[in-house]
């Protein structure tokens, strides 16, 4: 057999028994077997360098070492879950999906708590891994993902797919290795998933091939449209391929069933030889998954249900009051500092003045404090035995801690709040909100130097962002803050001027108007002015828009401060359209198109992402504002209506010959 030959079938057999032990569980061969014929494999490739290809399984024990990790821009957005904490927020969950699809059954899957990974293969072999990190980009980790034994090098067929998944370190291997670490006088992870994402974290890929990673697959990578099958049989498709499945998923026809098959989970959590911290629940029938829908952040289709969480003991030193950006007023137990799910907790939400009088909460109790949904430690209950009497009694403030001006709280309602508009605390809040990720994204303009800059006179309202860098000069004779750093501060803050409207809108901070609503109508009317002159019908068009919404946003717009500001802002240069996904300007600029009727090849969503990304606007109801209607099959009174009014109609084809032009 010639070289090249016997190299190829090595390859093949030691990617076999790799399967039969890392995925099936049913090794064929020794460990010392398996090692002679990798150590052969190895040989063979340093002496005959030209047939050593990137798949080849001896790439598992490392080598590569990185620079730094590229950027990895994902094929579609790695969305998260919504959360669920207990059997009634999974039956309201069940409540919503029915009323959006019918004939569902769901599949009960571990949440595996580690990091998610996108695996994409060309030709059946691995080309590219990559992180979740924000969704939209993430980092290029294929050195190392190469090294973990349960990730398949080759797939079974030739095929171009890309995969998601979760990697995570068992937890043996996470005892063993800080054992090492200890013993090396090295600090220890904090917890399994820390030193999985430690690991993969590594630009020298010698050091993930140690780390014994793990990586369950829990999704194949497709437009909704694309799913021919179910999730079910998706999972299938994937094992026969060489993908490690979690063996724990299972197929439940209904609600209740579910919730036994979550609380049996729960039950046993601690006994997995991995950790989970909660149950993904997904509805089985991937046709259904368009027309549920998604959220900006994620699909409506699924479900992570959490785990109760940790509850440990503390002690309140101290209540105090913060002043949020819409002025609510929330209480907050300073506490002794305690560790709560692998984090120091010093401070938890007391959240309203009903919620401290109702659980009789006083200063020196000890209490009982969990992180809700995993995050905000908040104070769960009182323990009343541990008193001695010299509690102290809580007592609202009456007045803003920041400004002095009396609260407000509205009968029937639980907030109280500031009624300031120039309240400093709420101003900051403001100017935080503005800068953060998910609305402007400032990087470097965070809390701590809002409040210097608001202190020291430079920050009062949004627009004097942009007016910073007017006070260069006085900026930097200030302790603590270098050329460099104010320069890249100044950088950071001119590059955002150039965001898509949807940041700004957000950044607004315009009451019930989140990421999502900012988005859609962002996209519906492509230019603030727009939405400036828009009136409540308008903006009640777009489907994801309520009247308490619509409403909001109105009278946002009426308030001749709110009105100056945007004025103040386009004055300094700042962007004010919708420059989302390729639309600048495109074929439909402006145009208004209504969708009517099943296209015969692409569907209602894919359909509205292509006129959208052209600039156009797809509406829900037709009238003589309505610019075309794209009808297809069984279309029914919006082309009756299309017709009587003269307004043009079109087919999918046409559509398309439109985007072409
Ligand atoms: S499905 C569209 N299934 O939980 C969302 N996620 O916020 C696709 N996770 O980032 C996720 N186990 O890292 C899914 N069986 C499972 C999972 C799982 C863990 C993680 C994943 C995701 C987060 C959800």
């Amino acid at each position: 057999m010639d070289v090249k030959k016997r190299i190829e079938a090595l390859k093949e057999e030691i990617e076999k028994h790799n399967y039969r032990y890392h995925v099936l569980d049913q090794p064929e061969i020794s460990d010392i077997e398996y090692d002679q014929l990798l150590q052969t494999l190895i040989e063979l490739e340093s002496s005959y360098p030209e047939y050593k290809t990137s798949d080849s399984p001896s790439q598992r024990i490392g080598g590569e070492v990185l620079d730094s990790f590229d950027k990895v821009e994902h094929s579609l957005p790695m969305l998260s879950l919504s959360n669920a904490f207990n059997a009634d927020d999974l039956r309201s969950f069940d409540q919503r999906i029915k009323k959006l699809a019918s004939n569902i059954t769901y599949v009960v899957e571990e949440k595996i708590d580690g990091l998610a990974a996108s695996l994409r293969y060309e030709g059946g072999i691995l080309v590219q891994a990559a992180t979740r990190g924000n969704g939209t980009t993430g980092e290029d980790i294929t050195h190392n993902v190469k090294t973990i034994k349960k990730v398949p090098l080759k797939l079974a067929k030739p095929l171009d797919i890309e995969v998601r998944g979760e990697i995570f370190m068992p937890k043996a291997s996470f005892l063993s290795l800080n054992e090492k670490k200890e013993k090396n006088g090295e600090a220890p992870f904090k917890n399994p998933r820390n030193a999985a994402a430690g690991s993969i974290r590594q630009l020298d890929s010698k050091v993930a091939a140690t780390r014994d990673l793990d990586m369950f697959i829990y999704s194949k990578v497709e437009t909704d449209s694309e799913a021919q099958t179910t999730h079910m049989e998706t999972l299938d498709k994937l094992k026969s391929l060489g993908f490690h499945i979690n063996a724990y998923t299972e197929h439940k026809d209904d609600i209740d069933n579910v919730i036994k098959a979550v609380e049996t989970i729960e039950a046993s959590r601690h006994e997995r030889r991995y950790d989970i911290d909660g149950v993904v629940l997904k509805v089985n029938e991937r046709h259904l998954y368009e027309q549920i829908g998604y959220t900006a952040k994620s699909p409506k289709w699924a479900i992570a249900y959490k785990f109760k969480a940790e509850e440990v003991m503390s002690q309140i030193q101290d209540i105090f009051f913060q002043v949020g950006r819409t002025g609510q007023i929330t209480p907050v137990a300073q506490l002794e500092p305690v560790e709560v799910q692998g984090s120091t907790v010093s401070r938890a939400t007391l959240h309203n003045e009903d919620y401290v009088k109702n659980k009789d909460i006083r200063i020196k109790d000890y209490v009982s404090i969990k992180k809700a949904g995993d995050i905000i430690p908040e104070v769960v209950h009182v323990i009343k035995e541990k008193r001695q009497g010299d509690e102290i009694s809580f007592e609202m403030v009456t007045a803003c801690p920041k400004c002095e001006t009396p609260l407000k709280r509205a009968e029937g309602e639980a907030d109280t709040y500031c009624p300031n508009d120039a309240c400093p605390a709420k101003s900051m809040e403001r100017l935080i909100h503005f800068a953060s990720r998910e609305a402007m994204n400032i990087e470097g303009l965070g809390g701590k130097i809002v409040e210097h800059f608001y202190n020291e006179g430079y920050l009062k309202d949004i627009p004097d962002i942009y007016r910073l860098k007017e006070h260069r000069e006085a900026l930097m004779m200030r302790a603590g803050f270098g050329q460099k750093s104010i320069d890249k501060l100044l950088k950071h803050i001119e590059e955002s001027k150039k965001r898509s409207l949807e940041k700004l809108i957000f950044g607004l901070g315009i009451r019930f108007v989140g990421q999502k609503v900012s988005k859609v109508s962002a996209m519906h009317f492509h230019q603030l002015f727009d939405i400036v002159k828009a009136n409540e019908a308008d903006l009640m068009a777009i489907d994801e828009i309520g009247e308490k919404i619509a409403q909001s946003v109105v009278a946002y717009f009426k308030e001749d401060k709110n009105l100056k500001k945007i004025e103040a802002l386009k004055a300094l240069d700042i962007n004010m359209e919708y420059t989302g996904k390729s639309l600048n300007k495109g074929q439909l600029y402006g145009k208004k198109i209504v969708l009517t009727g099943t296209l015969p090849t692409l569907s209602r969503k894919e359909a509205q992402t292509m006129i959208e990304e052209n600039g156009g606007q797809v509406t829900t109801s037709v009238s003589s504002n309505t610019d075309m209607v794209c009808a297809g099959e069984n279309a029914g009174s919006k082309l009756q209506k299309a017709q009587e009014l003269g307004v043009e109609v079109i087919d999918e084809d046409q559509l398309k010959a439109l985007l072409k032009r």
